[in-house]
């Protein structure tokens, strides 16, 4: 009975066309979940990128086009080496994973950000993921790494500048210049999300959330459940969105 309730629900939100296409995330709160138990830092990593796996599979199955999480930014070097590591290799864990089953599963990945300080193995991973997602249509999963908007905005500036230079570009406009960050192609995100009981946006996404709602939880990250997601959209759905007009 509960499924069957369920099921209808899905199909409801399937059909509701305001549902958001592209979602973000800042999947904060590892840590202190992991705290609270009296684990290791990075038991509460793995516990998200599990979490992580389940609210994917969520936002494929109610048919939104985008997810986009922040999993490491630019400033996350600061954290202890073995936590990096860590963060890392359940990276190159999951990476491994999709590369087996992202076919069969229907989920495109894109990593955004700065690859060059990564390992060599890690990078081929990338390339790898993103080289198999040309081939599949649908649900596309972003992955930041070694992400941070403003260095985001700063490539993208030097970038544009360079092809002044060379005589490949001339006038600016906005998309213009959006099509020189790492989004590009990618529509802005209309709903972000981040659990922990944090308000802030932390240099995730800071030209493309200009008009984004924002919706915040106390929910640790590794504890945040489809039903969370749900209740996030719900309360999206309540929103009136103006872009600046009346
Ligand atoms: C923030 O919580 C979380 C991170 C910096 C790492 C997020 C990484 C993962 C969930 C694992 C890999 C991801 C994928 C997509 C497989 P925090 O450590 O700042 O938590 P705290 O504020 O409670 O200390």
């Amino acid at each position: 009975m509960a499924r069957l309730k369920q099921k209808k629900e899905d199909a409801l939100w399937q059909a509701d066309p305001s549902l958001p296409k592209h979602v973000a995330i800042i999947m904060d709160g590892n840590g202190r979940w992991a705290k609270k138990r009296g684990l290791p830092r990075t038991a509460g990593h793995a516990a998200g990128a599990e979490t992580f796996r389940r609210i994917a599979t969520h936002c494929k199955d109610l048919g939104l086009d985008y997810l986009t999480v922040y999993a490491f930014s630019t400033e996350n070097w600061k954290r202890p080496p073995e936590e990096v590591s860590a963060i890392m290799g359940l990276l190159d864990r999951y990476l491994h994973e999709a590369i087996e089953k992202m076919e069969r599963d229907g989920i495109r990945l894109r990593v955004l950000g700065d690859t060059a300080p990564l390992s060599e193995e890690l990078r081929a991973l990338i390339a790898r993921t993103e080289e198999i997602s040309r081939g599949i249509t649908g649900f596309q999963a972003n992955i930041c790494l070694n992400y941070g908007g403003r260095d985001e905005l700063v490539r993208a500036a030097r970038r544009y500048a360079a092809d002044v230079a060379a005589g490949r570009a001339n006038d600016l406009d906005e998309a213009g210049f959006a099509s020189y960050l790492y989004t590009a192609g990618i529509p802005d995100p209309d709903l972000i999300i981040r659990p922990s009981g944090e308000e802030r946006l932390s240099n995730f996404l800071l030209w493309q959330s200009a008009y984004a709602e924002f919706y915040y939880t106390s929910v640790l990250w590794p504890d945040f459940t489809e039903a969370e997601l749900d209740k996030a959209l719900r309360d999206y759905l309540g929103r009136s969105r103006r872009f600046g007009g009346v």
